[in-house]
């Protein structure tokens, strides 16, 4: 399994070394959470963020758009940097065009959906789509608990497989323990935001998700 560590939880000033340690120590993406104080009652990282991280490392960088009618920045943040930019199916109306438009920057495409949302409205975009995230929390916050109704969502999503090409990844409250689980449902890609902060041998944990 992959591991793209979540920087919302990182102290902002201490980024920068957070970052290169990132990169020294072998994790495979940096997952950076927008937020727009609408979508999500909270703020997170914004343009400028992913402009100066895509300096400062050679990293991907996944960007989880937690914003309104994300259609009006995606230009935006293609030219910042980021490599993969995942869209809420809950937050516009179109999201096949918006998921166009992220394909013809020539980045990778991602849809997320929320824990409440029925996974049969991302059906239509799946030829589309490079990335699906399935929200193992109510997206906004670091922190909380992982949801085990995640799981039968991930093998839901995992039977898509069979026709369309994507990876699965997982997103809030992820730890060993339950990563293992969702490893074991089909997600390819695990986000840790709180269990990597606060753990005191990264490599131990980086190296940890890879054998999963
Ligand atoms: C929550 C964000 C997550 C968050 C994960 O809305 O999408 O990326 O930072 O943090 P943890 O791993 O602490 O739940
Ligand atoms: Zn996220």
């Amino acid at each position: 399994m992959k591991l793209a560590p979540s920087i919302l939880s990182a102290n902002r000033l201490h980024l920068l070394a957070d970052i290169e340690q990132m990169t020294q120590k072998g994790v495979d993406e940096i997952h950076i959470d927008v937020m727009d104080g609408h979508f999500v009652p909270n703020f997170g990282y914004d343009i400028e963020t992913v402009r100066a991280l895509s300096k400062a490392t050679s990293l991907p960088l996944d960007v989880h758009l937690m914003i309104e009618q994300p259609e009006r920045y995606i230009a935006d943040f293609v030219k910042a940097g980021a490599t993969c930019l995942t869209i809420h199916a809950e937050s516009t109306v179109h999201i096949y065009r918006c998921l166009q438009l992220i394909k013809n920057c020539g980045i990778k495409a991602g849809i997320v959906v929320n824990p409440g949302t029925a996974l049969e409205v991302i059906q239509p975009v799946l030829p589309l789509v490079d990335r699906i995230l399935v929200m193992t929390v109510n997206p906004g916050f670091g922190g909380q608990q992982f949801l085990e109704t995640s799981l039968a969502r991930i093998q839901q999503v995992n039977r898509w497989k069979e026709k369309y090409d994507f990876d699965i990844q997982v997103d809030g409250g992820i730890n060993e323990h339950n990563a293992q689980l969702c490893a074991k449902a089909g997600a390819d890609i695990a986000v840790a935001g709180s269990a990597y902060f606060s753990s005191d041998n990264k490599e131990q944990f980086i190296n940890y998700f890879h054998q999963l």
